[in-house]
């Protein structure tokens, strides 16, 4: 599984680079990206809830692969926060995997490497 995240002011970038320390998995920012097996996606929330337009159009493209969601946000945005991983999921059916405020906490790093781990169990059987 890559880690391909996409970022504005960092928070994102941030939080993705502490779950590859954790997980050993490969970080790659989305303008890099071309997928070729699965892949979570680490976004942020734009605009009110909405996602952002390069994650939108990378989506379009590539969303075969997705297997799930992490989405940036800040507590401060209310009922929107972290709204374009419930955007994501919803559209594309996968899991939303943690909805993160800012940068992350040590134990949102926690949660995503739990669920990566189960993700390459599953993977093995
Ligand atoms: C114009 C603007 C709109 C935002 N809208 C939302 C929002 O609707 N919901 C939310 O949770 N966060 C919102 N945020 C906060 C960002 O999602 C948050 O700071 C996030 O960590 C940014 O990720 P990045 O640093 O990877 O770009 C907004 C920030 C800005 C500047």
């Amino acid at each position: 599984m890559q880690l391909i995240y996409d970022t504005l002011t960092g928070n994102t970038r941030r939080f993705t680079l502490k779950v590859a320390d954790c997980t050993g998995l490969e970080a790659v920012a989305l303008a890099e990206a071309d997928p070729r097996g699965p892949y979570l996606l680490l976004t942020y929330t734009f605009g009110s809830g909405v996602l952002p337009d390069s994650t939108a159009a990378f989506l379009r493209r590539h969303s075969p692969w997705l297997r799930g969601v992490v989405s940036s946000g800040s507590f401060h945005w209310g009922e929107n926060f972290g709204r374009a991983g419930d955007v994501i999921a919803g559209q594309y059916g996968v899991p939303f995997v943690a909805r993160v405020n800012k940068s992350g906490s040590a134990a949102d790093v926690q949660a995503v490497a739990a669920w990566l781990s189960r993700q390459e169990a599953d993977a093995a059987d």
